[in-house]
C-alpha cells in the first residue's frame, strides 16, 4: 500500500467533537420516550426526574454526601460564572489559566469582577505549578484544558486544610477523571461533554466551605436572579434538590438519566474513564511511532485523556494552520472525523475527542486515515509548489 491510498476500514462513527460530544453508544431517540413533556418540571413526574439526575450524579461520580450538587441554567458557562459572581471578592483571587477557556475565567475576574486577583498562566501545551500557588486565596482553575489537551495530573499539589476556596471548571473532565473531591469546593460540567449529553444546563458541585462562603458573604455587585443560590443569607437548598432556578429542558434532564443509566450498566466511574484511557492512548501510540505528529502537552503525565490536541511536526509544512485545516478537511469531506480542528484560539493541529461515549474501535479505525489525510496533504502541497 503506498501512502496515500485509503485505508479500508472507516470508524462507525465520525463523532469526534470536543462538544457537544459523541452521544453513548447505540443512542436513538426512543429512548427518551419516558421524559414528561409538556409537563412542569415543577410537578411531582418533574421533580422526581431532576432529582434522580441529581443523585445519579452523585453516585456515578462519587460526590461526597455532604456536597450539593444544583443543575443550573447556561451550561458550564453558567455554572462557572454563578460560582465566582456569587463567591469572589472575600478574599484575594488566584485565577490560572494555560488555554482559553481558563483565560475567559481570567477575563471575567480581571476586567468584569475587577477584584483583587493574582493571575497565572502557562502557554499551550503546559501547565502552571499548581503547587506554587497560595491556597490561602480563592483558587479558579479548569481541570482540563478543552483546547490544549492538558490537564492537571492529580490534586496533590492541593492543601486540604486551604484557607481559600478552589474553583475548578471540570466540564471536560468530569466521569472521565478522577476528581479529588476534598481538594475542591466548587465543580462544574455540563451535559454535553464525557456523557455525552445536550447543552445548554450545567452541573454546580459545592463543598460544605463553598455553602459557607455563600452564607456569609454578600458580594458588592448586583447578582440577577439566575445566579442567586441563596435567600435571606441562607442557602436555597431547593435549587439543590432539583428545584431549579429556571425551568429546565425535560427532554436533555431525560437524555442525561439514560446516559446515567448507560454508565451505570458498564460499570460506573472507574469503566467510564478505563474507555477514555484506552481511546486517548490509540492515539498516544500513534503518535509515538511517528515523527509527523505529537502531543501538544509536553509532560505526559499532564497528557488528557478526553480532548487529545495534536500538532504537526514535519519540517516540510510551511504554513501549519492551513495545513492542519486541510487534513481536517480531508477527514471530513471523507466521513471519518467530524469537528476534528484544533479549537479556533489553540495551536494549529488536531483535537480528537477521547472521551468515554467513543468507541475505542472507531478511535483506531480513525489512525490510519490520519496518516492517510496527512501524507495526502503533503504529496498536494509538493505538487502545487
Ligand atoms: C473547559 C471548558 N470550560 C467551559 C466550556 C464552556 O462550556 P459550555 O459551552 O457548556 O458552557 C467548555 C466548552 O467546551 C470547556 O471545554
Amino acid at each position: 500500500m503506498t501512502t496515500t491510498e485509503k485505508p479500508a476500514a472507516r470508524p462507525a462513527n465520525p463523532r469526534f467533537s470536543s462538544g457537544p460530544c459523541a452521544k453513548i453508544p447505540g443512542f436513538t431517540l426512543d429512548m427518551l420516550n419516558d421524559a414528561p413533556l409538556g409537563r412542569s418540571h415543577r410537578a411531582s413526574v418533574g421533580k422526581t426526574k431532576l432529582k434522580d439526575a441529581i443523585e445519579g450524579t452523585r453516585e456515578v461520580l462519587g460526590v461526597p454526601a455532604d456536597y450539593r450538587i444544583g443543575i443550573v441554567p447556561a451550561s458550564d458557562t453558567g455554572a462557572v460564572e454563578m460560582a465566582m459572581w456569587s463567591m469572589l471578592g472575600a478574599r484575594k483571587a488566584t485565577m490560572v489559566a494555560w488555554e482559553s477557556f481558563g483565560a475567559g475565567w481570567v477575563t471575567d475576574v480581571v476586567k468584569q469582577l475587577k477584584i483583587d486577583a493574582d493571575v497565572v498562566e502557562a502557554d499551550y501545551g503546559r501547565i502552571v505549578d499548581m503547587a506554587a500557588l497560595d491556597y490561602d486565596t480563592d483558587v479558579v482553575f479548569t481541570w482540563n484544558g478543552t483546547t490544549s489537551g492538558v490537564r492537571v495530573p492529580n490534586g496533590d499539589a492541593i492543601p486540604a486544610d486551604r484557607a481559600g476556596l478552589t474553583i475548578c471548571d471540570a466540564t471536560s473532565a468530569a466521569f472521565a477523571q478522577d476528581l479529588p473531591w476534598n481538594k475542591l469546593d466548587v465543580v462544574t460540567f455540563s451535559w454535553q461533554k464525557v456523557m455525552g449529553g445536550e447543552a445548554a444546563h450545567g452541573v454546580l458541585v459545592l463543598s460544605p466551605r463553598a455553602v459557607e462562603r455563600l452564607e456569609n458573604y454578600t458580594p458588592a455587585w448586583p447578582l440577577p436572579k439566575i445566579f442567586r443560590m441563596t435567600k435571606g443569607g441562607k442557602l436555597n437548598e431547593g435549587i439543590f434538590e432539583g428545584a431549579t432556578i429556571n425551568t429546565p429542558s425535560m427532554l436533555c434532564v431525560e437524555d442525561y438519566l439514560v446516559a446515567l443509566d448507560w454508565a451505570r450498566r458498564i460499570g460506573g466511574r472507574e469503566a467510564l474513564q478505563a474507555r477514555a484511557d484506552a481511546n486517548a492512548q490509540v492515539v498516544w501510540d500513534f503518535c509515538e511511532t511517528r515523527d509527523w505528529i505529537a502531543n501538544l502537552a509536553e509532560d505526559p503525565a499532564t497528557r488528557s485523556n478526553t480532548s487529545v490536541c495534536l500538532k504537526f511536526t514535519d519540517a516540510r509544512i510551511s504554513d501549519a494552520g492551513a495545513f492542519a485545516k486541510a487534513v481536517q478537511k480531508r477527514l471530513e469531506a471523507e466521513g471519518v472525523a467530524l469537528d476534528v480542528g484544533a479549537y479556533r484560539d489553540a495551536p494549529a493541529g488536531l483535537r480528537i475527542w477521547c472521551g468515554s461515549t467513543v468507541e475505542t474501535a472507531d478511535v483506531e479505525a480513525l489512525m490510519p486515515w490520519i496518516e492517510w489525510a496527512f501524507h495526502a496533504e503533503l504529496d498536494a502541497q509538493a505538487q502545487a509548489a
